[in-house]
């Protein structure tokens, strides 16, 4: 750990004293959040009413709290540098949620294209909009109605200055592999992004000006894919990641990329941030040690032990009888020494640092200059 708080402190001061060009200006009233587990902050739980069992959320909320994660996702730490509280998802209804400062319509599973009945999600990005649609329309409606419900809902001019974020389109790709080769896979992105693109539109149309998009990540290097993708060893490439999934994930980017640019033309009055989040992670696999990690590949929480300590049958904290034998996916004893945490899903140790990476902002286009105030807020 001592390293790790070195290394990162040592990025930050080098940024803040070797400023990038442009500024961002983060002083964002509120943050509506679309996408998958990468950033479900407990949408999928709430929704289909699943539980997650521990030791998932234990080394930051001591409980399960709907993130596929120990702790923290990146969604949470950008939040915490913007100064705002975590998002609440859209489909918790018990307790006082507040949605002042935003709502997160992400669930874990959620495909760009619509779901299919074996989707483990059945809120597509096309319904996330359309939740949104009528999130913002409820607030409306009960903003004029009373002045009681304020402090729970965005003002109304929060949904024009408000920030959009995505991070979705993994599980199209990660989903497409068990049933179409490789060629038909990346002959399906264009499809995938153009339902993208129409969901985009649809938000720009009712007022949406600020957008922020991450792309996917290196698919191919989650234990997941590598369990059932990588057994011949001519399929991974030199960090033992599979070489088709990274493949796909590059070419998804490479489309968004272009998408990002095509929209930022289109919209004049709009402000579009790309977030190339495949890098960042990839450089953190490769170049794990000098990060402070001790493990890049193998889930923290998981069954089966080295090399990837994944089974497919036997989740996080599940218990299951295979083969006749009981067996638990346990935890590891430090997951702050690992990459990722059950195999699907990065641990919180890797989101604050891909986090810590995206507010250098030097993964961005366009990029963006350190705030440093918003550094010194991500707490080591
Ligand atoms: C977009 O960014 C520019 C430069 O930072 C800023 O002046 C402008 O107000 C932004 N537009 C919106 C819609 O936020
Ligand atoms: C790992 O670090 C080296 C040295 O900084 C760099 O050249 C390389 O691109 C990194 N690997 C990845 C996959 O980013
Ligand atoms: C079940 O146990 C047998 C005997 O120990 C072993 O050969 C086999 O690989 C096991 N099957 C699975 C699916 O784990």
């Amino acid at each position: 750990m001592a390293l790790k708080i070195y290394v990162l402190m040592t990025i930050n001061l080098f940024s803040i004293f070797f400023p990038l060009a442009n500024s961002i200006d983060f002083s964002y009233p509120a943050v509506f959040n679309f996408g998958d587990s990468n950033s479900d902050t407990g949408g999928l739980v709430a929704g289909v009413g699943e539980r997650l069992d521990p030791p998932n959320g234990q080394i930051y909320f001591q409980k399960p709290s709907g993130r596929f994660c120990d702790g923290r996702l990146i969604i949470d730490f950008l939040m915490d540098a913007m100064d705002m509280p975590f998002l609440n998802p859209y489909l918790d209804s018990i307790g006082v949620p507040s949605f002042r400062k935003g709502c997160n319509f992400a669930a874990a599973g959620s495909t760009i294209l619509p779901a299919t009945a074996s989707s483990v999600s059945p809120f597509s990005f096309g319904i996330q909009v359309a939740q949104f649609f009528r999130f913002k329309a409820r607030v409306l409606d009960l903003l004029a109605k009373t002045k009681k419900l304020d402090k729970y809902l965005p003002a109304v001019d929060y949904f024009a200055k408000g920030l959009y974020m995505f991070d979705i389109g993994q599980n199209d790709l990660a989903g497409a592999f068990y049933s179409k080769p490789l060629d038909q896979v990346l002959a399906s992105i264009p499809t995938i992004l153009a339902e993208f693109e129409a969901g985009i539109n649809k938000l720009y149309d009712q007022g949406a000006r600020n957008f922020w998009v991450h792309n996917t990540g290196p698919l191919g290097c989650l234990a997941q894919n590598i369990a059932k993708f990588g057994t011949d060893p001519s399929k991974l490439d030199e960090l033992g990641c599979v070489s088709s999934h990274n493949q796909a994930s590059g070419l998804l980017n490479l489309q968004l990329r272009a998408l990002c640019k095509k929209l930022q033309g289109q919209y004049s009055d709009a402000n579009l941030t790309y977030v190339d989040i495949f890098t960042i992670k990839s450089n953190l696999i490769a170049n794990y040690s000098r990060y402070g990690f001790e493990q890049p590949i193998t889930a923290c929480c998981g069954y089966g032990g080295p090399p990837l300590n994944f089974d497919n049958r036997v989740h996080c904290g599940q218990t299951k009888v295979i083969n006749g034998s009981s067996v638990t996916a346990n935890g590891c004893s430090d997951s702050t020494e690992y990459v990722n945490w059950d195999g699907i899903h990065y641990t919180e140790a890797a989101n604050q640092y891909v986090s810590s990476q995206i507010l250098t902002g030097k993964y961005s286009d366009p990029p963006f200059s350190d705030q440093m105030p918003f550094l010194l807020k991500l707490k080591f």
